[in-house]
């Protein structure tokens, strides 16, 4: 697999902030010439402010061509069983269905309910006695302030320092590698308070978004940030809780799996991409975004196997190379990898076998 390309670190070192001159640099590919063919009109730009501007050059909005006829919006299941629920209990997927809604497992009969914002469909939910605490990448996202502070400044800052290219580019990107699936479902898994599950919605490119994270408190960010919109298309959209590594949706049921900044966050990475790869449906899509810390000394083979001891002794889930996300992938039944980097910023893909 080819290696770091498009770097944009040195843009970011403080001494250029000041330089108000743009340098332009490329966006490019790791891998698969069919990603390099659909992306090699993409620029990436870096001004002194360290922001950075992805322009597609074809400008054409995207048609569903091969729009997914098969793919359903029931998907929904127990996260004990993995058993749907069935269809009577559903009243409609929606934002405003949640509250009140009430989906019981046919199999094991537990019962899930809905509140205000979100459907809670985690294990463990309802239980009144039991409580237990998930490691600090998990758990810190679920307090209110960091919910309130993450689109007020929070992700704005994996720009500076992270090499990523914001919401709307990152967006463009992630659609182009979603194109065998546009019309199908899509989970956004990990979306924090939505930033991506609403631009999802409102391209209209999907028959039913889930904006799905762990954190109550995201996604009452969530909601509130759809409440405020104009003309936001609720109708095919709907916040659930759940845990990454037990998803709450049936066995090949869902088209696409998009995760932004999460990766790294996640309490396991390979039960989650496991997860994931379990409820994709043969050819479906899965897209996420992190962030790699290599560097040259990542290469010397002595000095990788150091990196990797340390990691699993500390419980860091930072990737520290390419190989290890492609690894990971492969691992848990995926095949097609591609990415794309920009400085540490890194976004792959990779397709359920069909
Ligand atoms: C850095 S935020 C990413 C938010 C958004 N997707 C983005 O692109 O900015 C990471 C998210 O992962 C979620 N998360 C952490 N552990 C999780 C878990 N076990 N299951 C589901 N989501 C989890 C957090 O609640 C948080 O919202």
């Amino acid at each position: 697999m080819a290696t770091v390309i498009g770097n944009l670190t040195p843009a970011f070192l403080p001494s250029r902030l000041g330089n108000s001159r743009p340098c332009v640099v490329k966006l490019r590919s790791c891998t698969a010439p069919v990603f390099r063919r659909s992306f090699a009109a993409i620029t990436a730009r870096a001004a002194s402010t360290a922001f950075i501007e992805v322009e597609p050059r074809d400008t054409n909005p995207i048609v569903v061509q091969n729009e997914v006829t098969t793919s359903s919006n029931n998907i929904l299941a127990c996260p004990i069983c993995f058993d749907q629920f069935s269809s009577s209990a559903d009243p409609g997927l929606s934002v405003n269905s949640a509250s009140g809604s009430s989906f019981q497992c046919s199999t094991c009969k537990k019962t899930y309910f809905g509140n205000q914002t979100h459907i809670d469909l985690t294990t463990a939910s309802g239980s009144k006695n039991y409580g237990e605490s998930m490691p600090v990448s998990t758990e810190l996202f679920r307090t209110p302030l960091v919910s309130f502070l993450y689109e007020r400044g929070w992700r704005q800052s994996f720009s500076v320092w992270g090499g990523f290219p914001g919401p709307e580019k990152e967006f463009e990107l992630t659609k182009d590698f979603l194109k065998p699936v546009l019309g199908g479902n899509i989970i956004d898994a990990s979306c924090g308070s939505g930033l991506f599950s609403r631009l999802f919605a409102k391209s209209g490119l999907f028959s039913l978004v889930v904006a799905l994270d762990y954190s109550e408190n995201m996604l009452k960010q969530t909601y509130e940030f759809i409440k405020k919109e104009e003309n936001f298309p609720e109708e095919n959209i709907i916040l659930v809780r759940a845990d990454i590594s037990r998803l709450p949706f049936a066995t090949s049921s869902v088209d696409a799996v998009h995760a932004g900044a999460a990766l790294h966050c996640w309490p396991s990475p390979s039960t989650a991409v496991a997860e994931i790869s379990r409820v994709l449906r043969p050819g479906g899509v899965f897209v996420a975004t992190t962030y790699i810390l290599d560097g040259p000394l990542s290469y010397i083979p002595f000095l990788r196997n150091i990196t990797q001891r340390t990691k699993q002794i500390s419980g860091s889930q930072i990737f520290t190379s390419e190989r290890e996300l492609e690894d990971l992938c492969k691992a848990c039944g995926l095949v097609g990898y591609t990415c794309v980097r920009n400085g540490l910023f890194v976004m792959i893909s990779a397709t359920k076998p069909s």
